[in-house]
């Protein structure tokens, strides 16, 4: 089982007609999505987050039931709502407004008996950069400890360091507690743009080599439409993206590409196998507008994930 813990939001984008229409998303949310479609029926795909008891909470809550996720560490917290952001575009360039401070997912971790109970049973718990920035010090430290002790009991730690500038109080925080919690991490999915803001790595060779000084044995840096850098227990290769000739809505191709890989590894594929079938998942979410992949993903790709 994959464990996912972060914030999922309710989106508003335009419907092409001048109205606007509702939508859910996060990128820990769009990544355990993506992890659900791709794995066997049999192999549970929890996400564990916090929302409110409003109707809105109610409606994100009922289409996260939707995708057969295991909900069963969602709490609802009667002072707070979702976070929400609404969508702009202009000439095929989409601009994003947020409103998620205080979200009830700033609470997530405020719980450390929670925090353990949503963890427990996981063979992997995946969480983000973004889940880090929205927390308080106070949950960070929480979830620090609950993903050291589930490590110690033979989770996997996988973290997706999603550097958003905005988010955090400073870089100089956001490098601080990115590097912190990539110490207990065993597998990171980076992506080099991100990194290169936030660390200023030059290559995606660089941005391995710092997570691997880091103890981290598994490294992924994702790189838009060049090929994926996979170093794992002293392995190497560079793995293609597809070519696409149509690009149509980037967002959530990282995430997509996370929870394809996530699912790829838990049924027995290598680093390298597994980074090919995320690229094919991610080739057909920057197809897909908005930021969740379709439901028939796994009858659209032709390799198998292992
Ligand atoms: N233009 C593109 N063409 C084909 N695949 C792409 C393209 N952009 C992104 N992808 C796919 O999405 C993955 C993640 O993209 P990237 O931009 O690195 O992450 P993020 O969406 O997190 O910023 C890539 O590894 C690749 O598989
Ligand atoms: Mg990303």
């Amino acid at each position: 089982m994959l464990v996912a813990i972060g914030e999922c939001m309710v989106e508003i984008a335009p419907a092409g007609d001048g109205n606007y229409k509702f939508g859910y998303a996060g990128d820990t949310f769009n990544a355990a999505w993506a992890c659900r479609m791709l794995s066997p029926a049999d192999d549970a795909v929890r996400y564990a987050t916090a929302i409110g008891t409003d109707w809105i909470s109610d409606q994100l809550l009922e289409f996260m039931a939707g995708s057969g996720l295991d909900l069963s560490s969602v709490t609802r917290n009667p002072a707070r709502s979702v976070g929400l952001y609404a969508i702009k575009l202009e000439d095929g360039e989409r601009s994003f407004a947020y409103w998620r401070s205080g979200s009830a997912a700033t609470a997530l971790a405020d719980d450390p008996g929670l925090l353990e109970s949503s963890l427990r049973g996981a063979n992997q718990a995946l969480f983000s950069g973004i889940t880090l920035a929205i927390l308080p010090q106070d949950g960070r430290d929480n979830l620090y400890r609950a993903l050291s002790k589930a490590r110690d009991n033979g989770t996997r730690i996988i973290l997706d360091p999603n550097y958003r500038a905005r988010l955090w109080p400073s870089a100089d925080t956001a490098r601080a507690e990115l590097t912190r919690f990539s110490r207990i991490a065993n597998c990171v999915l980076p992506s080099f743009s991100d990194e290169a803001d936030l660390f200023g790595d030059t290559s995606p060779e660089m941005t391995a080599d710092r997570f691997t000084d880091l103890g981290v044995d598994e490294v992924i840096v994702k790189d838009g439409p060049a090929p994926a850098l996979c170093a794992w227990d002293g392995h190497r290769a560079f793995v293609p993206s597809i070519t696409v000739d149509t690009v149509v809505d980037t967002t959530g191709a990282g995430d997509a590409f996370n929870g394809a890989y996530l699912a790829a590894r838990s049924q027995g594929a290598v680093p390298s196998a597994a980074a090919a079938f995320a690229h094919e998942v991610a080739a057909i979410s920057v197809q897909t507008r908005g930021a969740l992949i379709p439901r028939d993903t796994r009858q659209r790709i032709t390799s198998q994930p292992q």
